[in-house]
Order: C-alpha cells, then structure tokens, then sequence
C-alpha cells in the first residue's frame, strides 16, 4: 500500500500533542479588550498616532511596497534617509536596514564569518542568530550563558578570524550579557563581537540608543550591532549598525540584504516616526525599565520564580509546559494577555510566562497585572 508523503507530519503533530506542545494562532481584534503584556511593543509607541500617521504618510508618498530589492529599486531617500537617523542616534559609522531583525541576523553572522571564521555563539542566542551559524559554514562553539571565562578559553590558541556572537537582552530571561567583559575578551584575541540588540534599542543607556552604547562601545571599529524595528520603535524591519567598511560589505555579500525586497516604506516612515519621538520623549527609556523592575518586585515578593530584569522582559518560571498554558490561559480569562514560552522556544526547557513591560502603562495597571498573574499561578 502507497503512504502519503504527508503523513509524518500527523505522527508530528500527535507527538507534540501529546507533549502539551501544540501551538496555535489567535487572531486580535483591532481593539482588544486585554490589557497586553505580551506584545514586544515597550514604549507603546506602535499604535501611537504620531508613529502611525509617519507610517500612513510614508506609504502615500512612496508606495505600499519598496518595488524590488534595495540595490534595484527597493532603496529610496526615505530607507537611506532612515539609516543615517539610525546609526547617529546608536552611535555607529553608518547602519543598513533589512526587512526584519531576523533577515539583519543572517546577514551580520554569514557576512562577517565563512569556512575557517571561530564563531562563539552564547547558549542563550536567539534563533535568528543560530540560523545565522548554520548558515555561515563557520566552525561554531557555543559557550555557557553569559560566561566571559568560556568565550575567552574557546578564543583561546585560535589561529585565524572569529566573532563572539551575542544578544544583548535575552529574549526568555530578560538578563543582559556582559558586554563589557566580552569586548575586552575579544579584544584580547582580535575578535570581533556581534551584538543583538533587538531587546535593548529604546530601552537600554542614555534615551534608549542601546546597549552598545550604555556599553561604551557604540561606534568602535571592532564592534557590530544588529536590531530590530519591530519593538520599541513599533514597527516592521531589521537594521546593523558597525563601521563604514563592515556597512559596505554587508550590501555586497549578505544575501538576506541582495536577494529580499526592501523593507515597506510605510515600516521605514513608521520606525523613523517612533525614533523621532523617542528622541524628543527619551524619558520613555527608563519609564520602560522602571515599569520591568516594579512587575519583577510585585512577582517574587509573592513568591514566584523570576529573573530580575535589565530591561523590558520580565520572565515567571512555571513548573510544567503545561502548567504554563493553563496559567497563560486563566490570566487571559482574567484580562491579561500573557506571552507563553516552551520548548523548543527555551533552550533550558523550563516553561515560563513571558511578560513584557511597557512604558506606557500605568502604576494601577502594573498592580492589576500583578495581582492577575500571583492569584493564577500554579499552586505547589
Ligand atoms: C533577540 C532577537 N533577535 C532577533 C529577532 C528577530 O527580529 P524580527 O522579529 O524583526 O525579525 C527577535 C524577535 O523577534 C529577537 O527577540
């Protein structure tokens, strides 16, 4: 009897069924009736007027798409434009925008590395960053979770190029790599370090320009930063910041940046909108952090298990995936919307809520948002 090509898919999904691993789409209504503590959106500027109206302007102007790749006819004065605000308010020679944090990863890791590049990748490190591994035909070593000691043994009698790879912010914990003590560690060994700062732009050092350059190291001939636009500044798309000559490369060789269509205009206008406000409004930065930190205090005084926050992730470890799911759920029902992380989203598979601080909320909310999640959580 012929089988269906298809049907390891079922044996799939009834494995992941019966892990309590399913995953499924839910749909938001314009205007939610939850109060949101699991979108990316930290400084609440995605739906503010100011950001919306750049974006709205921006696609009137230019046109709904980017027409073609950016070395085609997908750059236009508004991206270049956009690059220049972006890499003077980092700190950065120059910077390059992508369509999304994720395409921006690719093309930083697979650019700046190749056959007989060292890459040291942080246990911790987001997908998109992996991906950028396996892609890049590099030999990679991945190190304990911010651990400078093991970055420096694997540079360590390495002869050739390498590149310490990692995120700023941790997309599960919220804790922050030591980025100072990687940069010396790579400067040691003539590393370069890569640096995701999707968590930390609009959040981290002085109004919110990074954490390279809470760092001290935005603009530094051996230090690359990738970010994305779809979080604190509540838009769409992915940039790297570095120097001049890394920026050109990248438009050269990094296939992500040639062979994709250029980011939407309305999601440039939009992102430059938000990065506007934001220089105006830079208190919004520490807002962000102060509204983690207040969440993390009201948490752990109740007793659950969380991880004290650098920015704006704040996350509560649960006992099971499925304890985890049901906890997300009943904060639902209660009017909280909640992010849910399990494996194979968490590299430890520990289960957690994921909950995400944002500048715009008020002191009430914090405290009903607390109180939710405490009288929710699993019991034992
Ligand atoms: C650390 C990190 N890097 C990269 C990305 C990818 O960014 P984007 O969603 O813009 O593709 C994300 C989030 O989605 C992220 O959390």
């Amino acid at each position: 009897m012929s089988r269906h090509p298809f049907d390891w898919i079922d044996a799939r999904a009834e494995q992941r069924a019966r892990a309590g691993l399913v995953r499924t789409l839910r749909p938001r209504p314009a205007e939610s009736p939850l109060l949101d503590l699991a979108s990316n959106d930290y400084l609440g500027l995605a739906r503010h007027p100011e950001v919306t109206r750049a974006g709205a302007d921006a696609c009137l102007r230019w046109g709904a798409g980017s027409t073609g790749s950016r070395l085609v006819t997908g750059s236009t004065e508004l991206h270049a434009e956009l690059e220049a605000e972006l890499a003077g308010f980092c700190g950065f020679e120059a910077a390059l925008v992508l369509a999304s944090g994720y395409a921006a990863n690719l093309a930083a890791v697979t650019a700046l590395t190749g056959f007989g590049t060292l890459i040291v990748s942080d246990s911790g490190n987001h997908a998109s960053l992996i991906d950028g591994c396996r892609l890049s035909r590099a030999v990679t070593e991945v190190v304990p979770h911010t651990d400078p000691e093991a970055v420096r043994k694997a540079l360590d009698g390495h002869d050739g190029p390498a590149v310490v790879i990692t995120d700023s912010v941790f997309s599960v914990d919220g804790d922050a790599a030591p980025l100072t003590e990687l940069a010396t560690a790579c400067r040691r060994y003539g590393a370069a370090l890569l640096v995701d700062d999707a968590h930390g732009l609009g959040v981290l050092g002085d109004g919110g320009r990074g954490a390279a350059s809470a760092a001290g190291l935005a603009g530094a001939p051996d230090v690359v930063c990738t970010a994305t636009l779809s979080k604190s500044l509540g838009s769409q798309g992915g940039v790297v910041l570095g120097p001049a000559r890394v920026i050109e490369h990248l438009v050269n060789c990094a296939r992500t940046f040639i062979f994709d269509t250029g980011l939407a205009p309305a999601a440039a206008g939009a992102a430059m909108g938000a990065l506007r406000l934001l220089r105006r409004e830079p208190e919004r930065a520490a807002r962000g952090r102060a509204v983690a930190r207040e969440l993390y205090e009201r948490l752990t005084t109740a007793g659950l298990d969380s991880v004290a926050p650098d920015a704006c992730v704040v996350s509560v470890r649960a006992p099971s995936a499925e304890a985890a799911v049901r906890w997300a759920a009943d904060c639902r029902a209660a009017g909280l919307a909640v992010g849910c992380f399990r494996p194979p989203s968490v590299p430890d598979r520990i289960s957690r809520l994921r909950l995400t601080a944002r500048a715009d909320l008020t002191d009430q909310q914090i405290a009903d948002a607390a109180r939710v999640i405490v009288t929710t959580a699993p019991r034992g």
